[in-house]
């Protein structure tokens, strides 16, 4: 369920303060019934009016899912395992941009647009993602600004676009590094921080260009807006 100004806005069919203007003169119904408070929800697939033009849901569909860890991000999986689709209400057949891990959890975008998908996972695009890695040592800072200038990772030279130590704790032997990276291979951070000998226990995305898991928790989801999706795609041009 969405408030009606932002699916009237969303669908592009007029801004969301212009969507508030109509919703209060009247001129919008749902199912029928004219609504006149803003702020009512509704979801995508009630039909809706606006000034008696039935309102054309994008056949686009754009989520950002905060994919919890022990959920795979494959349509389908051969174990029977729970995956990210079904934590999302649609109608229409999406699939994730990219991949997490079973045990990785974060910022996973899913869609229905091929398009946007190719240019995104396009290592030549540089789409950065920065992903939060805890490490079962405490690791050496040295050690760590290797991941900076490269380390081979199934015979390609990989290297980070950013690398913060945000803890290292010697009694417990653990380590919180921040890394952002805009290739994405499999299993790459985890391989990348293997190839200078240390393990990763936990890894979260948390970023992917400009956007973040803000308002949401593991296994929540929302729509990207129009003028996410816009932005999306001139940063992959
Ligand atoms: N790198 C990994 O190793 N795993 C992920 O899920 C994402 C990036």
């Amino acid at each position: 369920m969405e408030r009606l100004q932002k699916i009237i806005a969303n669908s592009g069919y007029c801004s969301r303060r212009k969507a508030e203007e109509l919703i209060k003169s009247g001129k919008v119904t749902v199912n029928g019934e004219v609504i006149s408070e803003v702020g009512t929800k509704a979801s995508f697939s009630d039909a809706i009016t606006v000034e008696g033009n039935t309102l054309k849901q994008s056949s686009k569909e754009y989520i950002l899912l905060y994919k919890p860890r022990g959920v795979v991000s494959t349509a389908k999986d051969d174990k029977g395992r729970k995956t990210v689709l079904d934590l999302i209400k649609t109608n229409n057949r999406l699939y994730p941009v990219g991949r997490l891990d079973y045990d990785t959890s974060g910022l996973l975008l899913l869609t229905n647009d091929g398009n946007l998908t190719n240019l995104l996972i396009h290592p030549k695009h540089e789409i950065s993602k920065q992903y939060i890695a805890k490490i079962s040592s405490a690791v050496n800072p040295r050690e760590i600004k290797k991941l900076m200038t490269g380390v081979f990772v199934d015979g390609i030279k990989t290297k980070a676009d950013r690398i913060k130590i945000k803890k290292i704790d010697k009694k417990k032997e653990t380590s919180i590094i921040e890394i952002i990276i805009h290739e994405g291979r499999y299993h790459q951070v985890k391989k990348m921080f293997k190839a200078i000998g240390y393990e990763v226990t936990s890894l979260k995305r948390e970023k992917m260009a400009f956007l973040d898991l803000s308002g949401l928790k593991a296994g929540e989801y929302r729509h990207l807006n129009i003028k996410e999706v816009k932005k999306l795609y001139n940063l992959a041009k």
